[in-house]
């Protein structure tokens, strides 16, 4: 099947076209443009358009999509908050997802930031390359004995659960459907304010939908535990930002790590080293020594790279085949 690959760099090429060459039955035709509206016609001729996280799937890009004969959309992701799952109904397109693919990626980026922002690596590094060898301003905490709240316990989430466990902290959990393993692990299922009162790092795990957005808010981070770390690998709309620059602005909240931020679609991805970065929100949120920001790279591992392109592909062949859609999403 002849498949329109949006919004793709050199790693998701390589991938992508291994998968592909195995299973010998598709033609990927790889595009760098993101689809929108204004690239969606690129697709025209395509039963199969595969897109990533910012990439826009709204009713105006699917009508498009849908008039140049795109039967499906195989989203080489998890998320699918970027896609109007109504609209794709009622214009006949079905939808894919890679709902799995190495929960560890993300889990073991999550605790890396959680670590790097506790023991300061990232300043550390530039130290000691200049002959600076003074601790001062390194100071961290043991993990060991600190409470931390995971917000979604599903794969991913359970992940992080298990490793900070080894690391002997306390795990406070919140999850609208609790995981049995979570329970077993010696983690605790909390109300969401109890987490939040009683959490010295709380990390986001759950996606991005109708009712989780801006779920950090003026009013959540102020029941937020003076001074703890607040980390988000999920999704950006997760967190209300200004707010967030306001908590950090007043010291209430004491260390951020994102790996993603609202308005990424415009900026992460892409060298923008030689423009000045326009949106002020973000520009701001790069001024604070205590914020570490990541470029939506939690996934970007090896193994879960080669997953996503397996998973793509399958999807794709299962289509083809008129099989039953194992990783369909339905509004
Ligand atoms: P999952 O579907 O296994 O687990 C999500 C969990 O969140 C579920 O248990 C669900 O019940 C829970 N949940 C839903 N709404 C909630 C709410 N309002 N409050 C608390 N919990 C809620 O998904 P998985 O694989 O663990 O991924 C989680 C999210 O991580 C994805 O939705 C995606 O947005 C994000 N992600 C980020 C990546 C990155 O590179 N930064 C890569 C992959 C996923």
């Amino acid at each position: 099947m002849r498949i329109a690959v949006f919004n793709t760099k050199p790693y998701d090429r390589e991938f992508l076209a291994e998968a592909s060459a195995r299973s010998g039955r598709h033609e990927p035709t790889f595009l760098e443009p993101l689809l929108s509206s204004a690239t969606a016609k690129l697709a025209d001729g395509f039963p199969v358009t595969c897109a990533f996280v910012n990439d826009c799937l709204d009713a105006a890009v699917l009508e498009i999509l849908a008039a140049g004969g795109t039967k499906l959309i195989a989203l080489r992701c998890a998320g699918f908050n970027n896609v109007d799952l109504g609209a794709a109904a009622r214009l006949g397109i079905r939808v894919v997802r890679v709902p799995a693919y190495s929960p560890y990626a993300v889990a073991e980026h999550t605790v890396g930031m959680m670590l790097t922002l506790n023991r300061k690596f990232h300043k550390a590094y530039n130290r000691v390359r200049e002959g600076n060898f003074a601790l001062d301003g390194l100071l961290g905490f043991d993990m060991h004995g600190k409470t931390v709240g995971v917000v979604g316990t599903g794969k991913i989430g359970e992940c992080v659960v298990r490793i900070l466990l080894g690391f002997g902290c306390r795990v406070l959990a919140y999850d609208p459907f609790e995981n049995e393993t979570i329970k077993q692990l010696g983690a605790k299922y909390v109300a969401p304010a109890a987490l939040l009162a009683e959490c010295d790092i709380v990390t986001l795990h759950c996606p991005l939908t109708p009712e989780s957005y801006h779920l950090f808010d003026e009013r959540r981070l102020a029941l937020m535990k003076p001074g703890a770390m607040l980390i988000n690998t999920g999704r950006g709309g997760l967190l209300d930002t200004s707010a967030v620059v306001r908590a950090l602005k007043s010291g209430r909240l004491g260390s951020l790590g994102i790996d993603v931020y609202e308005e990424e679609a415009d900026l992460f991805f892409v060298d923008h080293s030689h423009h000045a970065i326009l949106d002020d929100v973000f520009s701001r949120l790069l001024t604070f020594p205590n914020v570490l920001v990541t470029g939506h790279q939690a996934f970007f591992t090896r193994e879960a790279l080669e997953a996503i392109a397996a998973t793509t592909i399958a999807n794709v062949d299962q289509f083809a085949a008129g099989e039953k859609l194992t990783n369909e999403v339905k509004g």
